[in-house]
């Protein structure tokens, strides 16, 4: 179970403006205050990277919800990181049918391409690596998501050009974008995560 350092801080100094008013767009559309949690922590991910226990608690308080409450959130949704993680995180699908179907060789290419192992960062702060269960596109095994992008029907090569492609395209374009620089052959799905 992981530990809150508990910090007294007031939401309105530590939230920028644009934070808090999303925020509360959002609570203006659930029912509770409450309800508004993982889109709150969503909206201060995509600001800050990552969500902070400052971030949590001041979203928290926002939200007039205790901190304890707010991280059960945060640590039942995979896609809230509660560390700082690198530009492109990378989730590769650990279950089944990846497995059957090539998992093993796509991540140890991964590993060595990057010299990273799960739960690391790159150097650069480009990449952080994450296992994930099932992705869903099992029948396109074996798959991982970067950003708002799966690429299904990997093989080392190809998780490999992709790797590249988004290393050459660091200076401003999206993951979605080496579609037209880099033809790796792997099925590149966009997906939303809301
Ligand atoms: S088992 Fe990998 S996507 Fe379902």
């Amino acid at each position: 179970m992981q530990i809150i350092k508990t910090v007294t801080l007031d939401y309105r100094q530590y939230l920028t403006e644009k934070e808090i008013l999303e925020i509360e767009h959002e609570v203006s559309i659930m029912e509770t205050r409450e309800s508004a949690g993982i889109e709150a922590l969503k909206i201060v991910q995509h600001h800050r990277g990552w969500i902070s226990d400052e971030s949590l608690n001041a979203i928290a308080q926002l939200l007039a919800i205790s901190s304890a409450q707010l991280e059960g959130v945060a640590t039942f949704y995979n896609l809230i990181y509660r560390q700082p993680v690198g530009r492109y995180v990378i989730h590769i699908c650990d279950s089944i049918s990846c497995h059957l179907l090539g998992y093993q060789q796509v991540l140890q290419a991964i590993k060595t391409h990057l010299g990273i192992d799960y739960g690391q960062t790159t150097a650069d702060g480009l990449f952080t690596l994450l296992s994930n269960v099932c992705l869903g596109g099992c029948d396109k095994a074996p798959v991982m998501m970067i950003g708002q992008q799966h690429y299904e029907h990997l093989t080392s090569e190809k998780a490999v050009a992709i790797l590249n492609g988004l290393i050459q395209s660091k200076d401003g374009n999206l993951p979605g974008d080496i579609l037209d620089k880099t033809d790796v052959g792997a099925t590149i799905v966009e997906v939303k995560n809301d």
